[in-house]
Formats: structure tokens, C-alpha cells, sequence
């Protein structure tokens, strides 16, 4: 029969160290709570199921991680792991393999999980260990002359030579759920801390005859536990430089891979480039010849083929076509689609627009609720005023049609193909196509008029 695998995630803590509202596995890093960073690694593992045991605002990180197939087991008063473990046993198959993961360490990795899984087929306890420069603050693996392990010291419990061991243990272990409920059955909590340490399992199965393995993990970062701003902060930064060095692997040009933050999914074609300071957040999707200039925000957009995103844009839930030129300074807000060979120039906003190929837009205009046709030229200063205190109305333009600078459009209007619009005119009324619309005072020259003087 093959082995069913359960992971159960511990979570139950607050993290009072953060210092916040909210607990601490949903702080974020890479705008994804710590805790789904687990999940994700969890589910590339295949297990049969995953149980998270809850406490400290339990029903918000329901709620944020909404996955229907997680069980969830609420440990109501956070009496130590060993507890928090024992919570959970009563509703996982005692032959269930059962590995143990914190909710607060976001960057294991899924091969380092693989060996310890691998050395829970040979060991009736194996628990992943680390050696650290600095073990203060960890439980300590000592090991007997032979090098077995023999028990786990947490460090408010360790004696001076002890608190000099540099293996320590990372919280990590997995066992049969049936040996675990044993093991835990003999767990008390007289230590100094009055807790119920799951860590006292390996006591309790060297005792029975068991050898337990430690599994040292060779890379220390993928066991950083984030306990507050600093470390989450710290965490960020190495989470950002593996997603910078999955996009330089793919062949992706960064300015600094040190200068990039990728809060979601990025995907890119060849040949894409990537200045420095641009956040990428929700989904982006960069085709082949992408050039992003410096200090731009991209939100869940689809950038076409060889389009150039110059400096300071900020771009949200939209489509680009392929040999667009945008910014600097541009500002696209959702729903708006742009065909290609289009230039959107400096302080130009958009929103919820179509864009047909090839029009221009290239200075100081706001742009609503429009749709625009092909080779259209919009003049500086055009703004469609969409929004009458009310309601939201609709600018249509057809294709060729010529719009001079610092024109206001009444919506709802539609402006005629091929038709032109002179500069200054507030348009009110439909233009017809082909033609040369305005409204505008006519120019007069006073004679004879004096400027104002100051009497003495
Ligand atoms: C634990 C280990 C220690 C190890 C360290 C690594 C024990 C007794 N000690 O210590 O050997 O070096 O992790 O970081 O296991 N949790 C619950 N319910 C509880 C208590 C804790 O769900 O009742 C969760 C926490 O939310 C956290 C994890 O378990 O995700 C670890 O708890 P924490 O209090 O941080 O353990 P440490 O004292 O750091
Ligand atoms: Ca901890």
C-alpha cells in the first residue's frame, strides 16, 4: 500500500514580536502571506492532505488562504508544539507519514523537504537540523559519542556547554502519526518554559531503541524563521533575489537584480530588459523585446511584443499591444486595451479605454471611458470630461481623426472619422466626419488699449 503523507503546518502562534493586528503568518512577503509560501511548497510535495493548526486570529487566516481542501484544526490555547502537534493527531490515519512545517519559515525549499521525506522512509524519526555561526535561541542537538542523535536542549533549558552546540534544530520532523501520538502521550511540561515540546519526541524514540536521523540542511537561509519587521524584511530581500535570478536563468536583462521586486507571477519572452526600482505585482506577462525603463509600477498586464515602457509609469490591469511606446510618465488604469504601434507620452492618464493602432497620444491629456480609433492624434491638453457629478459617459473617436491641443469633450460625444477638431474648442455636440469642427471666441485685437498704471 503506498504511504499516505500528511503535512500539518503549525501556525497557532501570534508572533507578538510583530507587533500588529494581524497574525503572523499573513504577513506578507512577495505580497503573498507567509503561511500560502508554505502551502505552495507543500502541495509541489503531493501530500494526501494538509492540516494547518490555527489559534491567534484563526478565522482571518481562513479566510485569506480560502482553500477548501486544507483541514483546519484550531489549537485554542498555545500550550507548545509538542501540543499543537497532538491537537491535530486525532484527525490523521495513524499510518499516515506526518511531516511537520512552521508557518512562519516561507523559504524551504521543496528538495530540502524531499530528503528529509526520503529519510522518514528509513527512520522512524528524522527531524531537519541547521548549523549556525550564531544557535542562540534554538533548540540544540546533542549527540552522543557515536554521533547519534540522542535528545533536543531548547536553549531556556541548556546548560552553558550545551548552549555552545551549533547544530540546531529547525522545527522540521517526520514520523508514523501512530509513534508520534506515543511519543507525545510521555511529553510533560516541566521545563522552564512550561511547555509541551514536540522536540521531546526524540527523546522518547531513542528511548524505545530508535535511531533519529538528523538531516542537516545545507543552506541555512531556507530556514530563517520570521519572527519580526527585520527578518520579514530580510526574508523579502532573498525571496525577491531568487525570483530576480529565475528571470536572469530565463535569459531576462536586469539593470540590478538587486533593484526588482516581483510581488506575483512575472513571465517574460527573450530578449525583455528590466531597468532598475520596477515592482511587478498580480500577474504581468512581458513579450519577446519588452524594454521596462526605470521606476515603474506593473499590475496584472500583458505587454505585446518590442513595446518600450519608459521611466515612472504606472500601469494597471491592462492590455499592450506589441511596438507601443509609453511614458515617461504615464499613467494607465484598469480596463484599458491598446493596440499595437501606440504612443502614450508623458503626464498622459487612461482609463477604461480602447486604444486603436498606431494613434498617438503624446502630452498632457486625460483620457475616460473612450474609445479611440486607429491613427488617431491627440493633441496636448485634450481631456474628455467623462464625468458630468453624476454619471460616467462615453468619448468615441473615429479612425484619422485629428483632435488639436487643449480640447475638451463634452461626453457622451463621438467625434466622426477623419474628422478634425481645432485646438481650443469645447465639443459639445457630435463632429461630423471629415470635417473641421471648433468652438472658440474669436480673436480681437483692441486698439488704443492702455495697461494699467500705478499713480504715484
Ligand atoms: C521551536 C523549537 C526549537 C527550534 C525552533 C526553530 C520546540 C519546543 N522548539 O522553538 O527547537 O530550534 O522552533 O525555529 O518545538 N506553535 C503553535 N502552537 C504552539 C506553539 C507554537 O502552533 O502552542 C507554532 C508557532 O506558531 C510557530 C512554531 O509552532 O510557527 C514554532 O513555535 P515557536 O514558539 O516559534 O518555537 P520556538 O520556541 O522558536
Ligand atoms: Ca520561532
Amino acid at each position: 500500500m503506498e504511504n499516505r503523507l500528511s503535512i500539518v503546518i503549525l501556525a497557532a502562534g501570534q508572533g507578538t514580536r510583530m507587533r500588529s493586528k494581524a497574525p503572523k503568518v499573513l504577513h506578507t512577503i512577495g505580497n503573498k502571506p507567509l503561511i500560502a509560501h508554505v502551502i505552495e511548497t507543500s502541495m509541489q510535495l503531493s501530500p494526501n492532505d494538509i492540516h494547518i493548526v490555527y489559534g491567534y486570529g484563526g478565522d482571518s487566516v481562513k479566510a485569506a488562504i480560502g482553500d477548501p481542501q486544507i483541514h483546519w484544526c484550531l489549537q485554542s490555547q498555545q500550550l507548545g508544539t509538542g501540543h499543537a502537534v497532538r491537537e491535530v493527531l486525532p484527525t490523521i490515519d495513524p499510518n499516515d507519514s506526518v511531516l511537520v512545517l512552521y508557518g512562519d519559515m516561507p523559504l524551504i525549499k521543496k528538495q530540502t523537504l524531499e530528503a528529509l521525506l526520503t529519510s522518514g522512509e528509513s527512520h522512524m524519526l528524522s527531524l531537519l537540523s541547521v548549523v549556525l555561526d550564531n544557535p542562540t535561541g534554538y533548540g540544540r542537538i546533542i549527540r552522543d559519542s557515536n554521533k547519534k542523535v540522542q535528545r533536543i536542549v531548547e536553549e531556556s533549558d541548556a546548560t552553558v556547554a550545551e548552549k555552545g552546540i551549533k547544530e540546531v534544530n529547525t522545527g522540521f520532523i517526520v514520523a508514523r502519526a501512530r509513534d508520534l501520538k506515543r511519543w507525545l502521550d510521555r511529553v510533560s511540561n516541566l521545563n522552564v518554559q512550561g511547555e509541551y515540546y514536540l522536540t521531546d519526541c526524540t527523546e522518547n524514540a531513542v528511548r524505545e531503541g530508535h535511531m533519529v536521523n538528523a538531516v542537516i540542511c545545507q543552506n541555512p537561509i531556507e530556514v530563517l524563521g520570521i519572527n519580526d519587521k527585520q527578518q520579514l524584511a530580510e526574508c523579502e530581500r532573498i525571496y525577491q533575489r531568487r525570483q530576480a535570478n529565475r528571470l536572469m536563468r530565463e535569459g531576462v536583462t536586469l539593470r540590478d537584480p538587486a533593484r526588482l521586486d516581483v510581488r506575483g507571477e512575472l513571465t517574460a519572452g527573450r530578449d525583455v530588459t528590466i531597468d532598475v526600482n520596477v515592482v511587478f505585482e498580480g500577474k504581468v506577462e512581458l513579450g519577446d523585446d519588452v524594454t521596462i525603463g526605470p521606476n515603474c509600477v506593473v499590475r496584472d498586464v500583458v505587454i505585446g511584443t518590442g513595446s518600450e515602457i519608459m521611466p515612472n509609469c504606472v500601469i494597471e490591469h491592462a492590455v499592450i499591444g506589441a511596438r507601443c511606446q509609453i511614458g515617461p510618465f504615464t499613467r494607465i488604469r484598469p480596463e484599458t486595451r491598446i493596440a499595437d504601434e501606440v504612443h502614450l507620452g508623458n503626464f498622459v492618464e487612461v482609463k477604461k479605454s480602447v486604444i486603436d493602432e498606431a494613434t498617438k497620444i503624446n502630452h498632457l491629456s486625460y483620457v475616460g471611458d473612450s474609445e479611440i480609433g486607429k491613427r488617431v492624434n491627440v493633441g496636448a491638453g485634450t481631456i474628455t470630461c467623462n464625468y458630468d457629478g453624476a454619471y460616467k459617459h462615453k468619448t468615441q473617436i473615429g479612425d484619422d481623426v485629428f483632435i488639436g491641443s487643449n480640447t475638451q469633450l463634452i461626453a457622451p460625444v463621438t467625434v466622426g472619422e477623419g474628422a478634425t477638431i481645432g485646438a481650443g474648442s469645447t465639443i459639445t455636440r457630435d463632429a461630423p466626419e471629415q470635417h473641421l469642427t471648433l468652438s472658440r471666441s474669436k480673436q480681437i485685437t483692441i486698439e488704443g488699449w492702455k495697461r494699467p498704471r500705478k499713480s504715484k
